[in-house]
């Protein structure tokens, strides 16, 4: 990690600009700021009405190919999905994925991403380094002021070397990096960890990165979830405020929050041989209770956050803006209605499931990243997590400059 004796020039920011490296505050404030966010996008996108029509020719085929036993009561038929479910259940219209036509493909039914040689970069650190990039540009962060990487996810793509160190690698950056998972909190947990580290004086400027290939643990053969997860990356950079630049976000206060459950989970992992092949062992795949896990964990995240609101002397009626993980519209409605007091509008708590998808940890971070920039200087707002484990995290912030 860079030494943290640099010396002092400018002692403020207050016109907007950045101070170079070499201007930099040395005074560790140990106040940690999101200072900007990044967002990587893949190109191809999946309507509801293309995976539902892959979807039923899978089943039809299943059927057909199995009839006489389904007639002998031997085998269960498959069932139709349909695409009013989808959206009324989930509020889901479309994901984006990296690998689309082996996924709609009735006879595959999941990604087909190319093994790539180790000389070159693995697909998971590829989408990070864009997302990282983008934060980096939009704070005006050279990316050797960087002191450490954490790569927050729910699947990696392999056990070693972390993915962070190799987005560490690509960018350049001196320091050190880790993987974590935390299912669908990875991001604010990774967020909470990197405000730590700026709390504690540990590093001044902190990358959060989460590239979620979701689809490559998704079991597409499954009418429950098939139509939930959707691809993405997003970045967060948490700094010390000395450093930040003006337009930034304070980060008032965090709270994780664990409590062990089976109603999410993914058996899926290196001691067992079990892979996503076209046949899928769905064991070793996405399973969830989806039911439960609406009517536990909507009274367990708001709590949460009203308690922690509480606790930072906010009033959380006046939050002006909910960034929630984006898992379900009907859960977020209701979360958000008892943290406010009434119905949340798409302004207060704006939604990115329609066109995204249950992006597992980035979820709550695309919409932060898309649906913040209209805030003003002093508006407060919540990025909060929720998913497998159960795990919940929250990260309230204050606009700054
Ligand atoms: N197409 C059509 N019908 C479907 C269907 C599909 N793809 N999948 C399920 N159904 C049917 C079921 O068979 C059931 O029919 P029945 O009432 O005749 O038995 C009915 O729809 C309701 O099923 P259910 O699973 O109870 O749906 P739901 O309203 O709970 O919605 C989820 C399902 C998954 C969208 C919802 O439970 C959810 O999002 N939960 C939270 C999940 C979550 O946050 N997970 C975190 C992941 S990180």
């Amino acid at each position: 990690m860079r030494a943290m004796q640099d010396t002092l020039s400018s002692p403020s920011r207050a016109t907007g600009e950045r101070a170079s490296h070499e201007e930099q505050d040395p005074a560790v404030t140990g106040r940690p700021v999101i200072s900007a966010s990044g967002l990587f996008t893949p190109s191809e996108s999946i309507s509801n009405e293309e995976l539902v029509a892959s979807f039923n020719t899978y089943v039809d085929r299943f059927n057909s190919a199995n009839a006489a036993a389904i007639e002998a009561g031997e085998v269960d038929a498959l069932t139709h999905s349909s695409v009013e479910f989808i959206e009324k259940a989930s509020g889901i219209t479309a994901r984006h994925v990296m690998s689309k036509a082996p996924i709609l493909d009735p006879e595959i039914m999941a990604p087909r991403l190319e093994d790539r040689p180790n000389d070159e970069p693995s697909i998971m650190a590829e989408i990070g380094v864009i997302a990282a990039r983008q934060a980096l540009e939009r704070a005006g962060r050279d990316a050797k002021d960087v002191d450490a990487v954490l790569c927050a996810a729910s699947n990696m793509q392999r056990a070693y070397p972390a993915m962070a160190i190799e987005i560490q690698h690509a960018l350049g950056i001196e320091g050190f990096g880790f993987d974590m998972n935390v299912a669908c909190s990875s991001a604010t947990f990774g967020i909470q960890t990197a405000a730590d580290y700026v709390r504690a004086g540990h590093a001044r400027s902190v990358l959060v990165v989460s590239p979620e290939i979701t689809s490559g643990h998704l079991n597409w053969r499954d009418r429950d979830s098939h139509f939930i997860f959707g691809d993405v990356a997003t970045a967060v950079l948490i700094e010390d405020a000395a450093i930040a630049p003006n337009a930034h976000w304070e980060i008032l206060g965090t709270r994780l929050k664990t409590v062990f459950s089976n109603n999410i989970r993914n058996n899926f992992g290196f001691l067992n041989r079990a892979h996503p092949e076209s046949a899928g062992d769905p064991d070793k795949l996405f399973i969830q209770e989806g039911r439960k896990v609406f009517k536990e964990v909507v009274p367990m995240v708001a709590e949460m956050i009203v308690e922690e609101a509480h606790r930072l002397d906010l009033d959380p009626a006046g939050l002006r803006r909910l960034w929630l993980h984006q898992a379900n519209a009907g859960m977020n409605r209701l979360i958000a209605q008892r943290v406010l007091g009434h119905e949340a509008n798409d302004d207060e708590s704006p939604t990115v499931l329609d066109t995204y998808g249950n992006t597992s940890s980035a979820g709550s971070i695309i919409a932060f990243h898309l649906h913040s920039e209209d805030l003003v200087s002093g508006d407060t707002g919540l990025i909060c997590s929720f998913g497998a484990g159960y795990s919940a995290g929250t990260v309230f912030v204050r606009k700054g400059g």
